[in-house]
């Protein structure tokens, strides 16, 4: 197996920039890449990419924006305004798939599929023909609030998607306890947004990645 060590990633999903900065700030320096959460996407914008790219020109930036639709228009937006990579739900039509992937190779950028909801092997085979490299395994927020935890039925798809070819990032409600559930995993990414985006994140961050070092 590729034991290439996972990465560490913060969601900021803040509902405004000024306290997604704040949470970024201290633990900037424990995190590989910085996620524009799909909630700060919605209240600030291509805004809060800019801003979070110009205050941190050497992170990988991801604009979790969950397209949908008019993926050409959309992913451009995000890429010109300094995203790395975006997300692109699991439920658009192939054609925008393709086409945000388009875009992506133009910027040198990548697609994630966040795999939410109803999908199927054979459709991450179209995303890989398609050209996309990545997807997010994601427990819903609400999944989560209800008691839904990682299962084996999980742990099996996540080895199916990683065997298509796609690299794996692993989100939803995750703690630096729940790093030995994917020690089998390839992961591209662990995701962490409430874990980490406190005032005691840097701690829960050097936890991550002590965890992250002793699996990989
Ligand atoms: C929700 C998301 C979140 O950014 C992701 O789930 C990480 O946040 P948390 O660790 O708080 O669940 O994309 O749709
Ligand atoms: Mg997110």
């Amino acid at each position: 197996m590729n034991r290439v060590k996972p990465y560490l990633q913060v969601a900021l999903d803040a509902t405004d920039l000024i306290t997604a900065l704040g949470s970024v700030r201290d633990i900037a320096d424990d995190v590989d890449v910085i996620e524009i959460g799909t909630v700060l996407a919605f209240a600030d914008g291509m805004g809060a990419v800019g801003a979070l790219r110009r205050r941190y020109p050497n992170h990988i930036l991801v604009c979790d924006m969950k397209l949908l639709d008019a993926g050409e228009t959309l992913a451009h937006m995000a890429f010109s305004a300094g995203a790395d990579w975006i997300t692109v739900g699991a439920a658009a039509h192939i054609e925008t798939v393709r086409s945000a992937q388009r875009v992506a190779e133009q910027f040198g950028g990548e697609v994630q599929i966040e795999l939410f909801g109803h999908w199927t092997i054979e459709d991450a085979k179209l995303w890989v023909e398609s050209g996309v490299t990545q997807a997010i395994y994601h427990r819903s927020r609400d999944a989560q609030a209800a008691g839904v935890g990682w299962s084996e039925q999980d742990l099996m798809l996540m080895k199916q998607l990683s065997d298509t070819g796609l690299e794996l990032s692993i989100t939803g409600g995750i703690v630096p306890e729940d790093i030995h559930l994917f020690k089998d995993i390839r992961a591209k990414s662990f995701i962490a947004g409430r874990a980490l985006a406190n005032h005691n994140g840097k701690a829960i961050a050097r936890e991550f990645r002590e965890q992250i070092n002793h699996y990989w």
